[in-house]
């Protein structure tokens, strides 16, 4: 494993793999690495003969200062994860300088309204930011495949909007959200949750389903509506929100069509801690 912290020594490095005509996916990460980023990894491996994973906690998607300041960052413990991989597996951890180069601020950019739904709503600024730090990975790293998870739909789907608008040419793969044995889908801030509130936490999950079920004879507001009073009942969750969104342009739905595919997204505070799911409805 080899692990880069300067763009220029990346670059040169991944110009020695292009002039092998060896295949280059990419899975960018903020690093608090788990199974779940682990599952994009794998997958990447599948299909490339090389894997660069990126490592940097990006200022400019997080909305709220404390949020950034309390994100857990562990380069020892993420690459002693990744160091099983072997030499096939390139670490690119920049600082926020090499990424920025002085100016840590967000370009602005449109996506054809889904940066409006759902994450963008309650998180102002957020897929700018996002936006702005992929879209400059993919120009240091230059893969040909690049690896996110469903666990964050709306982002994937910003993602191919923004290869797509921009013309980067990078094919986006979508990959399956994994999840603990108690359904919770994983996620780094998992770690935070105190006991209580990880017990606790799998409700989201569970809920998940049962509206998917529900969603099979009901319609889209009463959905919706049981979903609501099932966390106004709950003594430790709190919802945000819970969305019934067609799954293309994640617009919420206000009644089902054939043909068209629907998912469930929600986000609930355990605690101070912000945590987000979706499920395929039909
Ligand atoms: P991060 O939250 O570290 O997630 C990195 C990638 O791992 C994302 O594509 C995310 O969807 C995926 N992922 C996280 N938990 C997962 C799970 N349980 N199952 C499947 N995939 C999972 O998302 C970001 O970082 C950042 O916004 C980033 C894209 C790196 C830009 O800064």
């Amino acid at each position: 494993m080899k692990i880069f912290t300067e763009k220029t020594q990346i670059q040169k490095f991944i110009r020695q793999i292009k002039d092998q005509d060896l295949s280059l996916g990419f899975v960018p990460t903020m690093g608090a690495l788990h199974q779940g980023h682990l599952s994009l990894v794998d997958e990447a491996f599948i299909k490339n003969d090389m894997v660069v994973v990126s490592i940097f906690v990006n200022p400019t998607q997080f909305d709220n200062k404390e949020d950034l300041k309390k994100y857990p960052r562990n380069l020892e413990a993420d690459s002693v994860l990744l160091e099983g991989y072997g030499d096939k597996l390139i670490v690119y951890a920049p600082t926020v300088s090499d990424i920025y180069e002085g100016h840590a601020i967000a370009e602005h950019f449109s996506f054809d309204g889904l940066e409006f739904e759902m994450e963008g709503k309650f998180r102002t600024g957020h897929f700018d930011g996002v936006g702005t730090v992929v879209k400059r990975l993919f120009e240091i790293v230059t893969p040909d495949n690049a690896y996110f998870g469903k666990k964050d739909f709306q982002q994937l789907a910003i993602i191919k909007k923004l290869v797509e608008k921009h013309q980067i040419p990078v094919n986006i793969i979508g990959c399956d959200i994994f999840r603990e044995t108690n359904g919770l889908a994983m996620s780094s801030r998992n770690a935070r949750l105190k006991e209580d509130y990880k017990q606790a936490a799998p409700f989201i999950y569970k809920t998940l389903k049962t509206a998917k079920e529900k969603f099979g004879t009901k319609s889209a507001h009463k959905v919706t509506e049981w979903v609501e009073n099932e966390f106004a009942n709950h003594k430790l969750l709190t919802l945000e929100y819970f969305i019934i969104a067609d799954a293309e342009t994640l617009k919420s739905v206000k009644r089902k069509h054939k043909n068209k595919s629907y998912r469930a997204f929600i986000a609930v505070y355990a605690d101070d801690i912000r945590l987000i799911d979706n499920i395929a409805l039909n």
